[in-house]
């Protein structure tokens, strides 16, 4: 059982959108944190701003794949568990560019289950006992889902489909070997689409709230009828402290908020808010921003998650339904544009150009909707 209070827990990926909702949650509950992240420009100090000074918080700017730098952490500071979210975690990059989601997501995650499993080897007691390696992962696992089929579940067998998912199935079945191989405490979460503050403008919800705001276009992939299960970061983070307290080892536990929705119904949701919160904008009404653009390619239907083994066993529940949460966060991106600005540097831009500016426009029909 690791619970947050006066013990350490050291976590990775912590700069980083997820990451940094579940330091700052844990610092609020007394917890104690050491941070290592790379700072890749998905990483963010600012997000950490709030812990500057704060002896909760430790950061270490360090690489995942760094086995002795792991090693040395675990050996400082004696943590009670790893929660471990560094990745490399945007879909539409690991189209373009593999390479670095294999480096992180695999070689990273294999060097830390090797630093973590030298450290546990050294435990004896207590601290034995109460040690947890907590693996944060995905649904894209679990592939794709037609309209009818079931939600995904804890068996549901793997079937990666983007070089993403196919990283994270890889990471995943590592430390599926590692519990089994080597008696490392490691615990598995398969979660489902997240949004809250923080999240880098490059994924769908963020990025429409940027682009409406400076009356650019909102390009929706294809159709716009694929399906997301939409999951507040800060259910996220609550679900993660369930399965640290309670959860058992060598399990998997699938997470979601049951927000089925289509990309195009989120999209306009956040236009109808965007008309009501920001009633002097020019842009209004902001769906007339809708722009459909070339699909992904690969790209799944489907995601839904069966988070009743979660609920059940561990008796966690998400507290936010779509609506609270993307209202909350629609209000958080309006209050914090200097946020924004400052994420959205000229690597950003570079990507924008890449992903966007080479997708051609596709009229689906109506074209611009
Ligand atoms: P993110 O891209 O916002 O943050 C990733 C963080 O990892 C960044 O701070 C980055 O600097 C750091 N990082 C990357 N490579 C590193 C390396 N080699 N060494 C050290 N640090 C490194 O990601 P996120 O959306 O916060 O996702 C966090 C985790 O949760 C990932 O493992 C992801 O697969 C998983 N997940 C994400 C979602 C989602 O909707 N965002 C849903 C389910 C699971
Ligand atoms: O399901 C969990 C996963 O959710 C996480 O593991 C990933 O790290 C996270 O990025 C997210 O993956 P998605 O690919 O589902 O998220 P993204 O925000 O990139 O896209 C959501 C949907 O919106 C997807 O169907 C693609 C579509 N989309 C996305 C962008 C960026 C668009 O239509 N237009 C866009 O510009």
């Amino acid at each position: 059982m690791v619970e947050r209070g006066a013990e350490v827990i050291l976590v990775t990926g912590g700069a980083g959108f997820i990451g940094s909702n579940f330091v700052l949650d844990w610092v609020e509950g007394g917890g104690r944190v050491v941070n290592l992240d790379k700072l890749t420009y998905a990483g963010n100090l600012e997000n950490l701003a709030s812990l500057e000074g704060n002896p909760a918080h430790t950061f270490v700017r360090g690489d995942i794949r760094d086995v002795g730098l792991v090693g040395r952490l675990l050996e400082e500071y004696r943590p009670r568990a790893v929660v471990h979210f560094a990745a490399e975690s945007h879909v539409d990059r690991s189209i373009v560019g593999p390479e670095a989601f294999l480096q992180t997501n695999i070689d990273g995650t294999f060097s830390m289950l090797q630093a973590a499993r030298g450290y546990y080897e050294g435990l004896v007691g207590a601290e034995r006992e109460g040690f947890r390696f907590l693996h944060v992962s995905t649904d894209e696992v679990y592939g794709t889902l037609t309209p009818e089929a079931a939600a995904f579940h804890e068996e549901t067998p793997y079937a990666p489909n983007s070089p993403y998912a196919a990283s994270k199935a890889a990471s995943d079945h590592l430390v599926r070997a590692w519990v089994h191989t080597y008696g490392l405490p490691a615990i598995v979460t398969n979660c489902s689409n997240n949004y809250g503050p923080y999240q880098f403008p490059e994924k769908l919800i963020p990025l429409m709230i940027a682009n409406a705001l400076a009356g650019k276009a909102l390009p929706v992939y294809g159709d716009g009828q694929q399906v997301r299960d939409w999951l507040y970061v800060g259910d996220h983070a609550s679900a993660l402290r369930a399965v640290l307290e309670r959860g058992r080892v060598g399990e998997t536990y699938n997470v979601g908020g049951g927000n089925q929705r289509t990309n195009l119904e989120v999209v306009t949701t956040l236009c109808e808010l965007l008309d009501e919160l920001v009633p002097g904008s020019k842009f209004r009404p902001h769906k007339q921003l809708v722009t459909y653009v070339a699909d992904r390619p690969g790209h799944d239907r489907r995601y839904a998650i069966d988070a009743r083994k979660i609920e059940g066993e561990l008796g966690w529940k998400a507290a936010e339904s779509f609506e609270t949460g993307l209202r909350k966060t629609v209000h958080w991106y309006l209050t914090n544009a200097a946020w924004v600005a400052d994420v959205t540097s000229g690597a950003y831009q570079q990507w924008v150009t890449k992903n966007y500016d080479e997708r051609s426009k596709v009229d689906a029909g109506e074209g611009t909707r």
